[in-house]
């Protein structure tokens, strides 16, 4: 009998985890989405009965943070502090239920990153070296190539970095991981994931940098303090440090360890499928049992990221609709592991159409006939429907089923046939038809429609729980069941709910949205939006203070905006500093986000110019033309720039090396018509970041008639690509 006792005590345990996001930039609905996607089946899986832990946090260090911090006129220390609370308070405003949330500056992640480094030096897989090579700061990764090779993840240029360092062997473990694969086909999902990695891997893997000596904000390598550890090493062992490993007490890496599921953006796949197991086989510890990489969250077009400037704030949702319409609209209009979109119409229409009309609309006009027929307590339902409860299981198992791939979309079409199948099932039956005769038949017939359809009710509301849980808590008061939190929903099934139940108090879970409601966001986020920039500039006002103040940290801050002497439209510097202020106007009012660590770049000084330029400038000699290197290139790609009207983003080539450069020539050029063109640019050309992406030279245009339009330089002969003009 004890046995048996123990045996019930003990529940299997599911360990789920979401990134670690880096501090650089405060929270978008972007990681909104992973977080509030893991807390869905955290709740799931708690509700079928496992002992759950479900763990996010931030990724506090390395050299993009520090500079972040720079430049926001902080120390790291602050800076990370402040950000990681915002993050952590959003997460809780909204009700996530993780279980613990980790900084990798506390005190037990250095500990644990530093024993995972010594385990790995201990068994030989790490050897000091020499790297020299590109490296890109925003997604802190080594990237093979040549001085001036974008990256391959963002397309910022990289650095170019040589310094000495320690090398894991992450060679050694290509084999390994590919026969890892093989054997453990749902190690990596969805499958195009999967093959990415897997064709990443088959292409050989080079030894891996695992420590940086330019810079300190990071965890010291053990007994060689000059280096920090590679900030994707440190990150990446969050998810074994949180469980105490490398501490005196391991219990809970015992328990938990391996995770079920580190749940990822598909743009991290590499690190967490490549990188982390290699570390985890070189210290000899389980693998996690899979990654499961989601799409990404788009949002006029493109992905929505804070370098790009088109973030909505979770709190604008949440401020207007509330949270479980955000987490509903996620789960439900992004099909898992795909792209999807976010728009106000569409969460509005959502709400609308599937909260408001569908569930709650379904509860309130149930639950008001128990009350008027029955007093509000639930009748007897001997008359039950055969084919309601059909539907019911038939659902519920769906369900489950699509919910255990994270399927989340088509999960929620299941509650929904559900939720419409009731629907229909009351409308047929026409209940009030059937209160209306006065015979003893109907009122047992009367009883068995309003048991069938809140029994109904009581399982949509048991499943669509983990994706809306207010609501859900809310009906489940108003069927007089209590706290579903308390609830036993291990196995979920019809006839549960007890006749003679009393209702509790009653009142509308989901008020109808206005369409005013779509402006209210727009307007939010806008007003946001200037808030944010105005902050920004005063950072930096801050920052250049103190610059100007101490002799100032090692990392800069970017210079002000100086224009160049050659401009795309040919326009005088006071023209362009004109046309930077006037752009800048037009866009405050179209609302470009900025984040506080990643100021707007200069937008591009490309408006119409008030008088075509009159050059002024003084005589040069030929010694100053030849420090300009032009050159024939070859536009290879050509694309708009979100929230730019003018900007178009163009990846030459010039024979030599390709490069990507920003234009302000949409006004004049569509992006079709150059693919292909010949056109001269100055290559020697400090690069400069505009709409957060760096632009590494300019093309070379006139500009003509009162508008100043730029039409490109070009020549009548055909030109080989990379020769010079001199
Ligand atoms: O990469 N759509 O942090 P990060 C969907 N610190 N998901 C998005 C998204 C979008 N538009 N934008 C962000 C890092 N995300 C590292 C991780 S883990 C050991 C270290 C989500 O702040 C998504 O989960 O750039 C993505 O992978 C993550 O935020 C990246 O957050
Ligand atoms: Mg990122």
């Amino acid at each position: 009998m004890p046995i048996q006792d123990k045996k019930q005590d003990t529940k299997p345990t599911y360990y789920l985890t979401t990134p670690i996001y880096y501090v650089n930039a405060r929270p978008h609905l972007g990681h909104t989405y992973t977080t509030v996607a893991a807390d869905a089946v955290a709740r799931w899986k708690r509700m079928r009965g496992y002992d759950v832990l479900f763990l996010t946090g931030t990724d506090e260090h390395g050299q993009k943070i520090e500079r972040s911090a720079a430049k926001a006129g902080k120390t790291p220390q602050e800076f990370a502090a402040e950000v990681s609370s915002e993050f952590r308070g959003l997460w809780d405003r909204m009700g996530l239920t993780y279980d613990d949330y980790i900084r990798t500056t506390e005190p037990r992640h250095k500990q644990g990153v530093q024993h995972l480094f010594s385990e790995l030096q201990k068994r030989g897989f790490i050897y000091k070296g020499t790297y020299s090579g590109q490296y890109c700061v925003w997604d802190e990764l080594y990237v093979e190539g040549t001085p001036g090779t974008p990256c391959p993840d963002c397309g910022r240029i990289t650095e170019t970095v040589s310094e000495e360092n320690y090398f894991f062997k992450l060679s050694a473990f290509e084999r390994k991981l590919l026969e890892y694969y093989e054997q453990h086909p749902e190690f990596i999902r969805p499958e195009a994931r999967r093959n990415e990695v897997m064709a990443f891997v088959q292409g050989g893997l080079r030894d891996l940098s695992i420590s940086r000596t330019s810079f300190n904000w990071g965890i010291p390598v053990p007994g060689d303090e000059k280096h920090v550890i590679y900030v994707w090493m440190d990150a990446l062992a969050n998810y074994i440090t949180a469980l105490g490993y490398g501490s005196e007490n391991c219990d809970n890496f015992n328990k938990y360890w391996p995770a079920d599921v580190h749940l990822i953006g598909k743009e991290i796949s590499r690190f967490h499928c490549v990188y982390w197991p290699a570390f985890l086989m070189a210290a000899e510890l389980p693998l996690p049992k899979s990654v499961v990489a989601h799409g990404w969250l788009l949002f006029e077009q493109s992905k929505m990221s804070k370098s790009r400037g088109n973030i909505v704030r979770a709190e604008t949702v949440l401020d207007v609709l509330g949270a479980d319409a955000l987490r509903y609209f996620l789960l439900r209009e992004v099909t898992f592991g795909q792209d999807g979109s976010f728009s106000f119409d569409a969460l509005v229409q959502r709400y609308n159409a599937d909260l408001a009309n569908g569930y709650g609309n379904l509860v309130s006009r149930t639950l008001a006939m128990i009350v008027k027929y029955f007093d509000g307590v639930v009748p007897a339902g001997e008359a039950a429907d055969a084919s309601i409860r059909a539907t019911l299981e038939q659902q519920t198992e769906q369900f489950d089923q699509r919910l255990e791939p994270l399927d989340f979309s088509r999960g929620l079409e299941h509650a929904w046939s559900a939720i419409a199948a009731v629907d229909s099932y009351i409308t047929a039956q026409a209940p009030w038809k059937v209160a209306a005769k006065d015979e003893a038949e109907s009122r047992a017939k009367l009883a068995g429609i309003l048991y069938t359809a809140s029994e109904a009710i009581r399982m949509i509301t048991a499943l669509v729980y983990p994706v809306i849980p207010e609501a859900a808590t809310k009906v489940w008061q108003q069927l007089g069941l209590g706290d579903i939190a308390k609830a036993d929903l291990k196995d979920l099934k019809w006839g549960d709910l007890p006749s003679g139940t009393k209702l509790g108090e009653l009142g509308s879970v989901f008020p109808r949205a206005e369409k005013e409601a779509i402006e209210r966001m727009q307007k939010m986020e806008e007003d946001r939006q200037s808030q944010t920039a105005a902050d920004q500039e005063a950072a930096s006002e801050q920052a250049a203070a103190r610059q100007t103040k101490t002799s100032g940290p090692a990392e800069q801050p970017p210079p002000p905006h100086v224009p160049e002497p050659f401009s795309a439209t040919g326009l005088s510097p006071e023209q362009e500093a004109d046309a930077v202020a006037q752009q800048a106007a037009a866009d405050q009012q179209v609302g470009p986000v900025s984040a506080v660590s990643d100021p707007l770049p200069p937008p591009q000084p490309v408006v119409e110019p008030v008088s075509p330029a009159v050059p002024a400038e003084p005589k040069i000699g030929i010694e100053d033309f030849a420090k300009v290197d032009l050159r024939v290139a070859i536009i290879r790609v050509a694309e708009r720039v979100p929230k730019a009207d003018r900007l178009l983003r163009l990846e030459v080539d010039l024979g030599y090396e390709q490069r990507q450069i920003l234009a302000g020539i949409a006004g004049a050029y569509t992006p079709e018509s150059l693919i292909g063109r010949k056109v001269v640019i100055v290559a020697n050309l400090a690069p400069r970041k505009l709409r957060g992406l760096e632009s590494n030279g300019m093309i070379v245009a006139a500009s003509i008639g009162e508008k100043g339009t730029p039409v490109l330089a070009g020549f009548l002969e055909d030109v080989e690509i990379g020769a010079r003009l001199k």
